[in-house]
C-alpha cells in the first residue's frame, strides 16, 4: 500500500510510537469513542521528497496566525477518529499536515485527507509557543483520564496548586516525573481559540494542564513522555481514591520530606 511511511524508518518510528500510546489511552479507559487527540511535530524527519508532495486538501484556516510554525509538518489525529483505531491504523485515522507560508492555515499532504482534530487550535498554539522558547518539545497529548477529571468536579481542588501538592504527596515518583505539577484551566468550550490561548499561558508554568471537567493536556519531547506524566498523575489520583474508599483520608508525604526529595532530585521549586 502506498504510504509516506514506506522506506522512511525515522518517520515510521515516530508514527509507531504515536500508535503505541493511542493503544495505551484506549486500554486505560481514557479514550471513549473519539475522545482525546495527539499531535507531533515531525518536521525533523521530513525529506525533500515529502516537501514537494502536492496537497490533498484545500487550505484550512487555523483561526489565528502562528508565526513560529513556518515550514513545519505535524502528524495529527483525525477529528472524530478513535484512539483504538489509530493504534492499529495510524495513517487512516490521522494525517500529516504542512503549515502554509502565511502561518495562518495548513494543507493535508498524506496519506489520506483525514481532517485533523477539532482541538488543533490548542495543539498548534502550543507547538508555536514551544518553538518560540526553544524547548525542544515536539509532542502534545490531550486525553480524558477518569480520575483526574473527577477531581475537577470538586471546587476545593480547583484552587491554584492544591491538586499538584495532593498528587505529589501520594507517591514520590509523581513529583520526580511531573516536577512542574498540574495547572488548572477553568472550563472553556472545547476546540476554542480561548481554550488554546489559556492553555499556552498555563504551559508557561506547568507541563501538564487540566481543562476543568474535560481532560488534560500534556507536552513533552516525545509522545511517550507526555503520556507518562499523565499516567503518573493518574496513579497518584488512584492512590488517593483507594485510601478514601478504605475509609480514611490519606496523610500524604510531609512538606519536609517533599522538600528533601526536591533538593535530592534537583527539581524546580
Ligand atoms: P477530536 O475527535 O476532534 O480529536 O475531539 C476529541 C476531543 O477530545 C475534543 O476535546
Ligand atoms: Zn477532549
Amino acid at each position: 500500500m502506498k504510504s509516506i511511511l514506506n522506506n522512511r524508518p525515522l518517520l515510521a518510528e515516530q508514527i509507531n510510537e504515536i500508535a503505541e500510546v493511542a493503544g495505551y489511552l484506549w486500554q486505560k479507559g481514557w479514550a471513549e469513542r473519539n475522545g482525546g487527540n495527539i499531535t507531533v511535530n515531525i518536521t525533523d524527519v521530513i525529506d525533500d521528497e515529502i516537501k514537494s508532495l502536492k496537497p490533498i486538501s484545500e487550505v484550512i484556516q487555523i483561526g489565528k496566525p502562528l508565526p513560529h510554525l513556518k515550514g513545519c509538518y505535524f502528524f495529527c489525529k483525525g477529528t472524530n477518529k478513535r484512539m483504538r483505531d489509530l493504534a492499529r491504523r495510524p495513517m487512516e485515522n490521522g494525517s500529516v499536515i504542512r503549515i502554509s507560508d502565511d502561518c495562518a492555515g495548513y494543507v493535508i499532504i498524506a496519506d489520506n485527507p483525514v481532517k485533523p482534530t477539532s482541538e488543533l487550535p490548542s495543539h498548534l498554539s502550543i507547538h508555536d509557543y514551544q518553538i518560540s522558547i526553544g524547548s525542544g518539545y515536539k509532542a502534545v497529548l490531550h486525553t480524558h483520564p477518569i480520575d483526574l477529571i473527577a477531581l475537577t468536579h470538586n471546587q476545593a481542588f480547583l484552587e491554584k496548586d492544591k491538586l499538584t501538592y495532593l498528587l505529589w504527596s501520594m507517591i514520590p515518583e509523581t513529583r520526580a516525573f511531573c516536577p512542574k505539577g498540574l495547572g488548572i484551566i477553568p472550563y472553556k468550550m472545547p476546540g476554542s481559540i480561548e481554550l488554546a490561548d489559556a492553555t499556552v499561558e498555563m504551559l508557561k508554568e506547568y507541563d501538564v494542564v487540566m481543562w476543568e471537567k474535560h481532560g488534560v493536556c500534556s507536552v513533552s519531547e516525545n509522545i511517550m513522555e507526555a503520556f507518562d506524566m499523565v499516567d503518573t498523575l493518574s496513579k497518584s489520583a488512584q492512590i488517593y481514591f483507594t485510601a478514601k474508599s478504605m475509609g480514611f483520608e490519606p496523610k500524604g508525604t510531609s512538606m519536609k520530606d517533599m522538600e528533601e526529595l526536591r533538593i535530592a532530585f534537583n527539581l524546580p521549586k
